[in-house]
């Protein structure tokens, strides 16, 4: 099969409305990361996807659905803190879990009685969704385990051959996955953090608690429990507090040959004596924007990419360090 990346324009348009139609996956750009789309109401193209991505079949998708799509059709007992949220924040990088009508196929929720909602703010994605003006179950683009992609060249990559159409919509400018909000109890419960930062969520909807796993307990969120991120080479993790090991790593590494970076936020960068570096920027907001591209950089020459993590936790650095952490291995060495 033949992988084109088109600009999002008219013909594009109606070529990705064509092959969803007729049960195919269509790459599309959101403000968050690259989706691999397919009918939501059309189970061998639902399926198809996690067959192309390797994507183990627990793993419920998300439903994407432009501004002006009516949700009530798909998903019911949508809470009143829910709607203000929606009012708030979407279109955005929200996404909301509710109960399912059961009108969405069966494998997109993999068993569970509920769907995720996504309306993106992206314009290109919103012209997709419009043109097809069909509920599009999508992944994050990438190959199951890898680095998402925030950019076309990022989906070609890892789906040349495998699927017809890429459209190009630039860099994502958010750059981390949606933030995945339970909307099926009285308190809406983070269960992936993200760009909608718990604090955001609190603000609006009076209360919002972080769904934390318990051992033994039904998973609420099945993608959290997956390897995830990982470049194609090795990793190792560090926190802040832990720099001088952090360097005795990198020097060691180096010492036997192996081209090594540290990834890491500029404040930390400066501590590194000069040493090479993926430089995520200043702010949380911009380590997301640019983490999966510099993951993506790196993998293709380091032989080794070491994290290093600072302490904070708050807002949007919730949602980064969930990504960077899972991406350098998730263990920290001291
Ligand atoms: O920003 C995003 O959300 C991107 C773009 C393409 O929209 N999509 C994305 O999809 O990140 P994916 O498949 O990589 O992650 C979906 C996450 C997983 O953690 C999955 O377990 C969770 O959403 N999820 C989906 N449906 C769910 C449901 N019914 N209940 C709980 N979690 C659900
Ligand atoms: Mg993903």
């Amino acid at each position: 099969m033949t992988t084109r990346i088109l600009q999002t324009d008219e013909a594009s348009l109606a070529l990705a409305r064509e092959i969803i139609e007729a049960g195919g996956l269509v790459a599309f750009p959101t403000e968050t990361v690259y989706g691999l789309g397919a009918n939501a109401l059309d189970e061998a193209a639902t399926e198809s996807i996690f067959k192309v991505k390797g994507r183990p079949n627990d793993n419920p998708l998300i439903v994407h659905v432009h501004p002006d799509y009516d949700i009530s059709s798909i998903v019911t007992d949508i809470p009143e803190y829910a709607s203000r949220l929606r009012k708030a924040f979407l279109p955005g990088p929200l996404t909301m879990v509710f109960k399912s009508l059961g009108t969405v196929c069966p494998a997109v929720s993999c068993g569970l009685d509920t769907v995720a909602i996504r309306i993106p703010s992206s314009p290109a994605a919103q012209r997709f969704l419009r043109a097809v003006n069909l509920p599009i179950a999508a992944p994050s683009a990438n190959i199951s385990k890898h680095v998402s992609p925030t950019s076309a060249q990022h989906v070609f990559a890892d789906f040349n051959g495998l699927i017809p159409l890429i459209l190009d919509g630039g860099e994502c400018t958010g750059g981390i996955e949606s933030t995945v909000l339970d909307c099926t109890g009285e308190v809406p419960v983070v269960l992936r953090s993200g760009l909608v930062t718990r604090e955001m969520v609190a603000s609006v909807a009076g209360d919002c608690r972080v769904h934390t796993p318990v051992a033994g307990e039904k998973v609420r969120s099945p993608g959290m429990k997956y390897a995830h991120y990982s470049p194609k080479c090795r990793t190792a993790l560090y926190a802040e507090e832990n720099i001088p090991s952090a360097i005795s790593r990198y020097d060691a590494e180096e010492g036997k040959g192996a081209l090594v970076y540290f990834i890491c936020l500029d404040e930390t960068a400066k501590k590194l004596g000069g040493r090479k570096c993926l430089n995520l920027g200043q702010t949380a907001e911009e380590g997301a924007r640019n983490l999966y591209r510099m993951l993506r950089e790196g993998e293709k020459t380091a032989d080794m990419i070491i994290g290093i993590a600072p302490a904070c936790r708050d807002g949007v650095m919730a949602g980064l360090m969930n990504r960077f952490e899972k991406a350098c291995g998730g263990v920290y060495e001291s």
